[in-house]
């Protein structure tokens, strides 16, 4: 920990555009933060997201491998001879085993673009659309075997207008996110 100066060790797991990454990497530099971001994995070759990892000169691995036993091993290693001690995933599209996550051990946060347990899986805003919910949001919570169930961390709702197309309510969302998963963070490590 001395090694951190105080701030927790993060690792983050992506697997495309990466703007929340983004965000948390802002967050990460602000001198108060609580957070240092040591590692970052995509799972997908070419994501766009690790970009910003390579910018901020963090430690960084895009895997080619299509097989999850080969992901998650090789993902493993990592995070413990980085002594990473919170997992953030963030746009990562893989559904981690419960192998991986018992053998990890330490706490693993998700962000959701929905007001969970609503709308759990993908195509959070075309169900919300299609139901005419008067209210949509993001969701941080703890990762469990089961799908995006974990404890809720934090949540913001955002509005839904007659107006709104999914195109639309993904952009109001994806602003929530960026603004809210530093601080489910906080929240997170103060209540350690
Ligand atoms: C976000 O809406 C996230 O909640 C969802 O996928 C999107 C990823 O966006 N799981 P980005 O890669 O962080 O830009």
């Amino acid at each position: 920990m001395e090694k951190f100066l105080g701030k927790k060790n993060i690792a983050v797991f992506i697997s495309g555009r990466g703007s929340n990454l983004k965000s948390l990497i802002k967050y990460s530099k602000k001198k108060n933060s609580l957070i240092k971001i040591s590692l970052v994995i995509s799972d997908t070759p070419l994501a766009k997201g690790i970009e910003y990892a390579k910018n901020s000169k963090i430690k960084n691995y895009c895997f080619k491998s299509k097989s999850k036993l080969k992901f998650e091993k090789k993902s493993l290693e990592l995070l413990k001879k980085n002594k990473v001690e919170i997992l953030c995933l963030a746009g990562f599209m893989r559904i981690l085993s419960e192998d991986f996550i018992k053998k990890f051990s330490n706490p693993i946060l998700n962000i959701h673009p929905s007001l969970l347990p609503k709308y759990k899986g993908l195509n959070t805003h075309t169900r919300a659309i299609k139901n005419r919910d008067k209210y949509s949001g993001a969701t941080i919570h703890r990762v469990t075997k089961k799908l995006d169930s974990g404890e809720i961390i934090y949540q913001k709702k955002v509005k839904i207008f007659k107006s709104d197309t999914v195109n639309s309510l993904e952009k109001k969302v994806l602003k929530v996110e960026h603004e809210i998963y530093p601080k489910a963070i906080v929240k997170f490590l103060s209540n350690l």
